[in-house]
């Protein structure tokens, strides 16, 4: 499966990417740098062995996500762009909210469309967003096959199976 990483060159981005191009994922990075360098993505192929595709790009820019899940078969992805610094972002909360909500709503935004895309669009609207919601792990399937809905409540630990399959 390939999974997508946004924020893959951060800290905790890299550091997941290398935890799963060793557990057989391929990675697509998009990262548009501005609080991390390039040198961090060659260090995770460096470790790996592994080489993640890498996009420079913000993820508030629509047309670069679409480009990217035209080119990749992406199954999974793990949000982690964000700008976090607390003093700083007590001091310009307006431009903290444009990074870190307008970059999750364009994400969203390009998994709706390209699942579309992909030619699942069966049945009615419901079909449609329980369909995205599977693929992207809002839902997960339990282990007697029954759909769960993940909320604040579900466990923190799940096990292997239940985990991005
Ligand atoms: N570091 C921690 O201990 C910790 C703990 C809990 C949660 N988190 C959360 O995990 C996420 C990542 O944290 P981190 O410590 O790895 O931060 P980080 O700054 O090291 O990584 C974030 C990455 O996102 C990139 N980025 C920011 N805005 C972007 C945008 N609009 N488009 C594309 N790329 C963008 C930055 O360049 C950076 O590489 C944050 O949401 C943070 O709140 C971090």
């Amino acid at each position: 499966m390939t999974i997508l990483v946004t924020g893959g060159a951060g800290y905790i981005g890299s550091h997941t990417c290398v935890e799963l191009l060793n557990r057989g994922y391929d990675v697509v990075i998009i990262d548009n740098l501005v609080n991390s360098s390039e040198k961090a993505v060659a260090r995770v192929a460096e470790i790996t062995g592994k080489k993640p595709a890498f996009y420079k790009a913000d993820v508030r820019d629509r047309a670069a996500l679409d480009r990217i899940f035209e080119t990749h078969d992406i199954g999974c992805a793990i949000h982690f762009a964000g700008l976090k610094a607390v003093g700083e972002s007590v001091r310009m909360p307006l431009e903290y909210y444009d990074n870190n909500l307008l970059s999750t709503v364009r994400l969203c935004e390009a998994m709706a469309a390209a699942f579309l895309r992909a030619g699942h669009r069966r049945g009615g609207k419901r079909d449609f967003f329980g369909k995205i919601a599977i693929k992207f792990g809002v839902i997960t399937k339990k282990p007697d096959g029954c759909l769960a809905i993940i909320t604040e409540k579900s466990g923190l630990f799940p096990k292997r199976r239940e985990r991005m399959h």
